[in-house]
Order: C-alpha cells, then sequence, then structure tokens
C-alpha cells in the first residue's frame, strides 16, 4: 500500500475523521485513528510529546482527507476565536504537506489540488491578520527543511507585493500556486549537485549555473501536459530565475509584471539563505547586485512592503 505522509498541524483533536490516519512507528505503519473516530486531546498531544510530525493517509483516502481539510481551514481561518499563531501553523502544515507532495509526486492531480487550496489559505491568512507575515518569517527551520520553508516564505512575499500592486484574484492565485511549486524539481537534482542550492548566486561557476538552472526546464516537464495546471502557472514557474537584463536561463529579458515579482522574492529569499545576510543587508546587496535586473520601482516597492510589515527590524 502507498502511503502519502502529511503534517500533524492539519489534523485537529474532537473532530471526526473521514479518512483512517496512519503513523509510522517502529519501521510499520500504524492506524493510530480510525475513520469516524475523533483524535482525542490525549493522543493528538502524545503526538506532540514524542515530536512526530508527520502522520499518514492511504492512496484511496486523498480525497476525503481534502475535503475534510478544506472545511477544517475554511472554519479556523475564519474564526475569531483562534489565534493567529494556531491560523499561521495550520496554513504552514497545509502548504508544506502540499510542498513535500508534489516533490514526491509531481504527477498527483491530488497534491496540485492541495497546493492550490494551500497557495489560497495563504493568502488569506496574510491578508486578515497583520502579524502573520511576520510570524511566517520568523521562524527557523532544520537544514532539511529549508527548501520548503523557502518555497512558503517567497510564496508570502510575493503574493503580499502583488496584492499591493493590485493584481487580479486570478493572478494572486496563479502566483501563490506558483510560488509554492517553483522548486520542485530541485530534490531530483543529482545528489552531488544538491549543495549548489546553499551556494550564493555571486559564486556560481557557468558550469554551476548550467546544472543549477535546469530544476527550472525539470518543473516544467514535470507539469507541462498536465490540464489541469494552466500556461499562466507553467510560465512563472518556467522563468522563476529570469531577470530583466537576459542572464537567467531561458535569456528573457522582457517579464510580465507577476514573473518580475516571483523572481524578484526568489532572489530575495534565496539571499537569505544562501548568503546568511540579514533582511536589511540583503534588501541593501539587492539593490546594489540587482540593478538593471528588476526595475527599481518594483524594486522600491518591495523594499516599502518588507519595511510595513516589520520584517527589517
Ligand atoms: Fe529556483
Ligand atoms: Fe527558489
Amino acid at each position: 500500500m502507498d502511503y502519502t505522509p502529511l503534517r500533524i498541524s492539519t489534523v485537529k483533536p474532537l473532530k471526526s475523521l473521514t479518512f483512517d490516519l496512519y503513523i509510522f512507528f517502529k519501521e510499520q505503519y500504524l492506524c493510530y485513528v480510525k475513520s469516524g473516530d475523533q483524535l482525542t486531546e490525549e493522543k493528538y498531544t502524545k503526538l506532540k510529546v514524542q515530536k512526530v510530525a508527520k502522520f499518514f493517509i492511504t492512496e484511496s483516502d486523498e480525497i476525503n482527507y481534502q475535503n475534510f481539510l478544506d472545511r477544517l481551514l475554511s472554519e479556523t481561518l475564519s474564526s475569531s476565536q483562534v489565534t493567529t499563531e494556531e491560523k499561521v501553523q495550520m496554513v504552514e502544515g497545509a502548504a508544506t504537506s502540499a510542498v513535500e507532495r508534489m516533490q514526491n509526486n509531481p504527477g498527483s492531480e491530488s497534491a496540485y489540488r492541495m497546493t492550490e487550496t494551500a497557495a489560497k489559505s495563504l493568502r488569506q491568512v496574510i491578508k486578515s491578520n497583520p502579524e502573520a507575515l511576520k510570524k511566517i518569517f520568523g521562524k527557523k527551520v532544520e537544514k532539511n527543511e529549508e527548501l520548503i520553508k523557502h518555497s512558503l516564505n517567497v510564496c508570502a512575499l510575493s503574493v503580499k507585493l502583488a496584492e499591493i500592486l493590485k493584481c487580479t484574484e486570478q493572478e494572486l492565485d496563479d502566483l501563490g500556486t506558483a510560488a509554492l511549486i517553483h522548486d520542485i524539481a530541485i530534490p531530483q537534482m543529482n545528489k552531488n549537485d544538491l549543495p549548489l542550492f546553499n551556494k550564493p548566486r555571486k559564486l556560481l561557476t557557468n558550469d554551476d549555473k548550467r546544472v543549477y538552472y535546469l530544476h527550472t526546464k525539470d518543473a516544467i516537464t514535470m507539469l507541462q501536459d498536465k490540464p489541469y495546471v494552466n500556461k499562466a502557472i507553467l510560465d512563472l514557474v518556467a522563468n522563476h530565475e529570469e531577470v530583466l537584463s537576459g542572464s537567467g536561463p531561458n535569456k528573457k529579458k522582457k517579464l510580465s509584471k507577476l514573473e518580475e515579482i516571483l523572481s524578484m522574492v526568489n532572489n530575495y529569499d534565496k539571499r537569505t539563505i544562501t548568503n546568511k545576510t540579514t533582511p536589511m543587508q540583503t534588501l541593501k546587496d539587492m539593490m546594489i547586485d540587482e540593478m538593471g535586473n528588476y526595475n527599481l520601482d518594483l524594486l522600491n516597492e518591495f523594499k516599502k512592503v518588507l519595511h510595513s510589515e516589520g520584517l527589517l527590524d
């Protein structure tokens, strides 16, 4: 049987489950809560105490889980009783699970649908909770979670910027989904090439660049024949490393507004990982290094957003 891994933060105790919930314990999958039963407070706490971050469902329960999660997300996000922290945690859990599923199984429509929902939910949390973006960026993650965290960061920040720049709902949805999946091909890279993700862009040799940038093409190979992935999203993913000077892998010199936003925010967040610079320093570096790669107006608008969201302190 195939099991799909999900984050514990996407279930809540005292809710009747519509799917069998498994945990992986002592090298095997155990049914922890059966469909129709509730995850008791006690069982939930036990998982947390034992630092179990993941649970599993079977493939046949994917639809049931998705419906459960959609309901739980809309209930949680619209509730005034739930703290921003809890909302952020749940949305992060959904987005993390979705990106991980897309990395492992890029051809799964169910994983893609989950990604769309997660991107929408992330946008909703940020829009209606002023502290949310800061909470998301304040979290430190383990090294092996860096890539997923990067995807969430880029999603959250690019959508925030695009909203201020008055993009349409459809554009925001496309941008959010594309941001979550833009780097899904990176884990598939040759093991010896993986450290390129953590190498500062300035230090990449031409050979490094040729190898590293293949992840944009590989992602398209994974997604292009899927009828549920629209053209706008494919273009965004394909062009997320492009810059106006034409030095990106596709040598594009003209970018749509959304493409430029995604590329710039990706560049920014990637720098904070590879260069380990503070947000303020990263921004200063970009203002110098990326002149000609992004419109100055856009860089300035980005700076304003980082400032007003309290991300530069
Ligand atoms: Fe990338
Ligand atoms: Fe990226």
